[in-house]
């Protein structure tokens, strides 16, 4: 069967990988990153700064009522490297925020239409350096919430 995946981070990298894993199976995917020129791109790929909380919710909401999603990878992550003693609260800040909202933004918007056609699939990219390394504390908490996410998601839905 022929589905629709959302894609965050998906002209480069892992969310390019999964992007032309989903295309070669068959379906159809929407990426988004900030470039968008890429004409390669085994899909459609929609440019929008996915840490500019306004200008994300625009482009979901766009796409949302275009599309019929099946289900979202949340690929895209932030890394800040900072050893302790060097960790700038801002960037905490920036490192849970950046890292987490357009997961719940995703979900969130495409969520009701995966409900209403009974069936979806939501992957979340964390990272092992959960587990423990050097000068990431700030991306390992924030790897760590989104494991958090995913559990509670999980008994959610
Ligand atoms: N690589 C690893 O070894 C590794 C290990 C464990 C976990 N992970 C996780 O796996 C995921 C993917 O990592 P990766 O290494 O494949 O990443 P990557 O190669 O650096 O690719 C990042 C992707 O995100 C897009 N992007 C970056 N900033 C963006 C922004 N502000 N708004 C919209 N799109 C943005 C980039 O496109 P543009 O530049 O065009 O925006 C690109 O498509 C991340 O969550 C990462 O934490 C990676």
């Amino acid at each position: 069967m022929k589905r629709t995946f959302l894609i965050t981070g998906a002209s480069k990298g892992i969310g390019r990988a999964l992007s032309e894993r989903l295309a070669r199976d068959g379906h159809n995917v929407v990426g988004l990153a900030r470039s968008s020129g890429d004409t390669t791109f085994p899909g459609t790929l929609v440019s929008v700064d996915l840490t500019d909380r306004e200008g994300t919710q625009a482009v979901l909401s766009d796409l949302d009522a275009r599309f019929e999603f099946d289900g979202v990878v949340n690929n895209v992550g932030f890394v800040q490297l900072s050893p302790l003693g060097s960790i700038d609260l801002d960037g905490l800040d920036r490192a849970m925020r950046d890292n987490l909202a357009p997961a719940v933004q995703t979900v969130q918007t495409l969520l009701p239409g995966m409900r209403k056609r009974g069936w979806g699939r939501i992957v979340n990219l964390s990272s092992l350096v959960v587990l423990g390394v050097a000068q990431r504390s700030t991306y390992a908490a924030a790897k760590a919430a989104m494991i958090s996410l995913t559990r509670t998601w999980a008994l959610e839905l």
